[in-house]
């Protein structure tokens, strides 16, 4: 359960200072564009991810006028402070230093629906794989620990590669072909439950939205290619065995389940056949039951959507924020106010933003 209690924006891009005490449902901040609702909703993203999803560069979000960055916050009663400088970098949770980043997710999940993340329905297989592991981390946390090594030692033959040193291979391969059973096993796993929780919600669907979308599919690629089990240590080992002079000639490891994707479709549509507002809405399904099951799963995430009537129309708007606001999920949310936006809820707390001013 996750509700962030109280937020303190002491130094972030265009904000300094900003203190507030969201709604434990739906926060909405309206601005003109450039006052900061981008800045806003990466400054939470940041607090749960140690990162931008906007940057990899400390310096692009330091304030100008600054050489630190700093946003603290209660959530569930938990005190967060994070700061940094372009070198330096301080987290601390309860007054104690924070052992790692996945202590922060687990403390502030957050799903993020925003322009400059993407869509994740015809979007680059990179930005699938980072939105299903999320997915995937929140209900196993333990696979953070097997995604690293993964990456680790998957760098490791690349570099061997490169360098065409083929004697050591073999002892990688079978780290490698070992980390990756777990990946594609938690994956698959988790398609399964995003499956189930798309037909159970097709069927007791309160909020027309499922039923009038149509039917969504996902069709998962473990990486590998056709003939190599993926939860098979034997399968994969062999493969990568009698593989090597083509990995050699390519200089990388081409296929396992860092090349991992998902094909959408709509219909029996698939991806490259829907149009843009298709892809949207497909994508706003894709994020709502993943929402679904975690808080089915009893772990709720925040809800963070910037610029929603520039993504969706009214009637999807509304859709959305009544499926989310019957989870009980806090949410953030801009726009820019020109569409009068019509929220059937009370529970909605108001804020503006001008020039990095948030006022209620
Ligand atoms: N490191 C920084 N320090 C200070 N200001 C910054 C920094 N990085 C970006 N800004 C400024 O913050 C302002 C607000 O940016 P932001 O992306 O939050 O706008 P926005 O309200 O989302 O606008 P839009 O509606 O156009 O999306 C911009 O003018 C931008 O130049
Ligand atoms: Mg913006």
């Amino acid at each position: 359960m996750a509700i962030i209690e109280k937020l303190h924006v002491h130094r972030f891009r265009n904000l300094s200072n900003q203190y507030l005490e969201p709604n434990k449902n739906i926060n909405l901040f309206l601005g003109k564009n450039a006052q900061g609702k981008t800045n806003f909703i990466e400054a939470l993203y940041y607090l749960g991810h140690n990162r931008s999803f906007k940057t990899t560069k400390t310096k692009d979000i330091i304030p100008f006028d600054s050489n630190l960055l700093q946003v603290g916050a209660i959530i569930d009663d938990v005190r967060v402070l994070l700061k940094k400088t372009s070198s330096k970098s301080e987290i601390t949770i309860n007054q104690q230093k924070a052992q790692n980043n996945s202590q922060l997710s687990q403390l502030l999940p957050t799903q993020i629906i925003s322009p400059d993340r993407g869509f994740v329905v015809g979007g680059a297989p990179k930005l699938k794989r980072s939105y299903l592991d999320w997915g995937v981390f929140h209900i196993k946390p333990t696979l953070l620990t097997t995604y690293k090594s993964y990456n680790k030692i998957l760098k490791n033959i690349n570099l061997l590669l490169v360098k065409n040193n083929t004697k050591e291979l073999e002892y990688w391969f079978s780290k490698l072909a070992y980390l990756s059973l777990d990946i594609s096993k938690a994956r698959l796993e988790y398609i399964d439950a995003l499956n189930n929780t798309i037909n159970k919600t097709h069927k007791s669907d309160k909020v027309g939205f499922f039923q009038q979308v149509g039917d969504l599919t996902m069709n998962f690629q473990n990486g590998w290619v056709k003939g190599v089990d993926p939860l098979d240590y034997d399968s994969v080992l062999y493969y990568l065995s009698t593989n090597i002079q083509s990995f050699v000639r390519l200089k990388h490891l081409a296929c396992g389940p860092h090349k991992a994707n998902i094909e959408y479709s709509l219909n029996r549509k698939t991806e490259n056949h829907l149009s843009r507002g298709e892809q949207k809405t497909l994508s706003l399904v894709y994020w709502l039951v993943q929402v679904l099951l975690l808080v089915e799963k009893n772990i709720k995430p925040v809800v963070l959507i910037d610029d929603i009537s520039s993504e969706l129309d009214q009637q999807k708007i509304n859709q959305t924020l009544q499926f989310l606001s019957a989870l009980d999920v806090q949410i953030f949310i801009t726009d820019i106010g020109n569409t009068a936006l019509n929220f059937a809820q009370e529970n909605i707390k108001t804020f503006q933003i001008n020039n990095g001013i948030i006022s209620q």
